[in-house]
């Protein structure tokens, strides 16, 4: 069995994807064993704890300064012992020792297609609002492998979805969640923990 940890920061619907994919065998032999957030009120932790799943906050505020912060976040991510850590939402940068110490076993769901919109400051409902600004006509989401980079590791996935007529971020965001990351993010943990 995989032991799985994600990371999040906000509303946690790719978490839910997640633990709805292990429950009806989309996802097979992986086991979810924690998730960690830097938000102590992000509803995903509440998603976790309802579905038996330990939730764990480790917030920046809490602590002196962000090398203790890091420290901290890697202690909690190695109590958990995982095979591959999700990052569903999570936005926070990966600290390099984290990174090291995961290689190529820390994934990340980007609602754009790499290497379109995406890197610095390139996050959540932004990444849909400059898809818009820009005109385009198909965007999506990239699951790929995180490395030091910002959106820079190797793809795993990805899947475009169209853009429409009249589109707000908030429209948009949804049919790239329905249609491309909840689909993409199972099925790479699932690919991960079959090969
Ligand atoms: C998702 O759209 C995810 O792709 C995005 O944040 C949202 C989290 O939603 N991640 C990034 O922008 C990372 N650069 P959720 O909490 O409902 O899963």
């Amino acid at each position: 069995m995989l032991r799985v940890a994600v990371m999040v920061s906000g509303g946690g619907t790719n978490l839910q994807a997640i633990i709805d994919a292990v429950k009806d065998g989309t996802i097979t032999n992986a086991e979810l064993v924690g998730v960690i957030s830097n938000n102590a009120d992000a509803y995903a932790l509440t998603r976790a704890r309802e579905n038996g799943i330990e939730a764990i906050c480790v917030s920046p505020k809490d602590y002196e300064n962000r090398e203790i912060f890091n420290d901290a976040l890697l202690d909690k991510v190695n109590e958990l012992k995982p095979d591959l850590i999700v990052l569903a939402g999570f936005l926070v940068k990966i600290p390099e020792k984290m990174v090291h110490a995961y290689s190529h076993r820390i994934i990340n769901i980007h609602p754009s297609l790499i290497p379109s919109f995406c890197g610095v400051g390139f996050y959540g409902l932004h990444v849909h609002e400059a898809a818009l600004k820009k005109g385009v006509k198909v965007t999506g989401a990239t699951v790929h492998y995180v490395d030091e980079g910002m959106d820079t590791g190797e793809i795993i996935y990805q899947k475009a979805v169209e853009v429409l007529d009249g589109d707000t971020p908030e429209v948009l965001q949804r049919r790239v969640m329905e249609q491309a990351e909840w689909k993409l993010l199972p099925a790479a943990i699932n690919m991960i923990a079959n090969k």
